[in-house]
């Protein structure tokens, strides 16, 4: 495997690539994401039924817990793929573009579990929950928007063909020129 130097600590040297264990986190990841997308609560009063209460708490919990597992290891064990070269406002986007997903993962996670609460609480209406229910939708929302850039931007590596999208994608792989 080829050495780059870390292009954001340039002090740094990392094996060129990412983990199995990373692959496995970021792709894990995105089925559990999309399975919380498919199983979306699609009005506060079905809440009411407690069992649906309940699996929403623990799949939250879960939730946050791995994102946290998850930020932590890629943070201290990996380093983004982009070559050496590339310019400063490149690796600003893609730094914006990666806190900005674990941001809006967190907030609907902690935005969820508060919903839950309240209404575990008897708060079922009014001012506060549905401040709260705003926050989540507005998270959601970011990060669909943000899922989108980053796709968009992984899709733009593969024509690059700069090895960003080898690092991660285990499809579709890009070959040296021979
Ligand atoms: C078809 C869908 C996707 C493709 C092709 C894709 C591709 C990639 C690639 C190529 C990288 C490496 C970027 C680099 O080294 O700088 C990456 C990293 C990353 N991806 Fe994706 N991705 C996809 C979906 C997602 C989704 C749905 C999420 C969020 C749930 C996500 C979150 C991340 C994050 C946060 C990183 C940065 C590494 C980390 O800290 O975990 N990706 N992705
Ligand atoms: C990580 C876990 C979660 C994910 C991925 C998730 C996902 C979603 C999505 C996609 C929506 C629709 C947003 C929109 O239409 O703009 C939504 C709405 C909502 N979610 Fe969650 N959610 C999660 C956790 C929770 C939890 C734990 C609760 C409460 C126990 C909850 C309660 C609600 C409520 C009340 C709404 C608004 C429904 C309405 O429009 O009245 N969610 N969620």
């Amino acid at each position: 495997m080829d050495s780059i130097k870390d292009p954001i600590d340039q002090n740094i040297e990392r094996p060129r690539g990412y983990s199995f264990f990373a692959k496995l986190l970021h792709w894990g990841f995105v089925a559990i994401f999309a399975y919380g997308i498919y199983k979306q609560v699609d009005n506060v009063s079905l809440l009411a039924d407690s069992s649906l209460l309940r699996f929403e708490i623990i799949f939250a919990s879960g939730f946050l817990a791995l994102l946290i597992v998850r930020f932590l290891y890629m943070r201290f064990t990996q380093k983004s793929s982009l070559p050496e070269g590339t310019g400063r406002f490149q690796k600003l986007a893609a730094k914006v573009v990666h806190y900005g997903l674990y941001i809006s993962f967190a907030s609907i996670a902690a935005s969820g579990l508060i919903i839950g609460l309240l209404y575990q609480f008897g708060i079922k209406e009014g001012l506060l929950i549905d401040g709260v229910i705003g926050l989540h939708e507005l998270s959601v929302t970011l990060s669909y928007y943000l899922i989108a850039t980053h796709i968009i931007a992984a899709i733009y590596h593969r024509f690059l063909r700069d090895g960003v999208w080898n690092s991660m994608v285990p499809i579709w792989q890009e070959r040296k020129e021979t």
